[in-house]
């Protein structure tokens, strides 16, 4: 059977962010200098397959420090943790390394800053995501309103209007953001915030190149997994910027086949947890199945490169 036609615009770029590749450098360094098993607080990235992998190379995965030994070191994921957690290390004498990606420390040391000014802080985030819970984290209780949307501006009730400054999450939607960042300004208009909001490059650029390919084909897959934010921004994005079919598949065994019937052309994005490998296992997936045209969609060239901590840069 001749295999049907089918463009494969793929975005660039896509997947793994920097600082995604330093928190699994930081696993896998650990790994070789202390040997297993080193203890990861929470998933490193949010990506299953990583997970695994450094499961099987003898990481051992953790939602709170009380479920670690105090003599094994323990590594804290890169969505970064509240303050509480590396002090509890400190405490229980652990040997830790922080693998937080430093763009969201850079907005951990924000809020610290304003909060030394005398501001109040609203974050834009999602509630319950680490990263949020590990911003918040940074300041005392109350020192944080979480906004998730431009609805709940109108519905917040800081201390002092004049004293408030803004932060966000690192990965939500640029386009929603804004909105709320107007929402804020129009509201509070002593607010301080960042010179744009604390999306960091990886998300902007992921986005940016979504749109561009929503431009050339109205159907996208996101390989990313469902707790992952900025996978998860990126379908909506697909989706806002006209994709009538725009699905999160974390590897090629997820994809709906059914659903695409029809179709001559699809973009293939990743978000910055998802690994080359499963966005090529989805590649091989259309090979098999259509007479595949490939067309990378490149908005942007990324050479970010962020070293890992000290101690794993010495030896034993
Ligand atoms: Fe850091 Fe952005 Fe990646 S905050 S972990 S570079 S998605």
């Amino acid at each position: 059977m001749t295999k049907p036609p089918l463009t494969l615009y793929l975005a660039a770029p896509r997947g793994f962010c920097a600082g995604v590749d330093r928190a699994i450098k930081i696993v896998e360094m650990a790994l070789e200098k202390w040997g297993a098993p080193v203890y990861v607080r929470h998933e490193i990235v949010h990506n299953k397959y990583v997970v695994d992998a450094l499961r099987d190379q003898g990481a051992v995965f953790v939602e709170e420090l009380d479920e670690c030994p105090d003599d094994r070191p323990v590594i804290f994921s890169a969505h970064g943790v509240p303050k509480a957690v590396p002090a509890a290390a400190a405490k229980r004498e652990m040997v830790y390394v922080d693998a937080t990606c430093p763009l969201v420390s850079k907005v951990h040391i924000e809020a610290e800053r304003h909060h030394a000014n005398g501001l109040q802080m609203v974050m834009i985030g999602h509630a319950g995501h680490p990263e949020t819970v590990g911003t918040m984290g940074q300041l005392p209780e109350g020192e944080v309103i979480l906004v998730e949307t431009s609805e709940d501006v109108a519905t917040i009730a800081p201390r002092d209007p004049e004293k408030l400054a803004f932060i966000t999450q690192t990965t939500l939607s640029v386009d929603d953001t804004a909105d709320v960042v107007a929402a804020l300004q129009t509201r509070f208009p002593a607010i301080i915030g960042p010179h744009k909001e604390d999306i960091c490059y990886a998300t902007t650029n992921r986005q940016e190149a979504v749109k561009a390919m929503a431009t050339k084909t109205n159907a996208m897959l996101v390989i990313g997994a469902p707790n992952s934010s900025n996978s998860r921004r990126l379908v909506e994005v697909g989706a806002k910027a006209g994709c009538t079919y725009a699905q999160l598949v974390q590897r090629a065994a997820d994809i709906d086949w059914r659903a695409l019937d029809g179709i001559d052309s699809i973009g293939i994005t990743a978000g910055a947890s998802a690994p080359e490998v499963l966005i090529n296992e989805v590649i091989d997936a259309f090979k098999a199945r259509y007479k595949v045209t490939e067309e990378v969609v490149e908005t942007a060239v990324e050479n970010v490169e962020f070293k890992v901590p000290r101690v794993l840069r010495e030896p034993a």
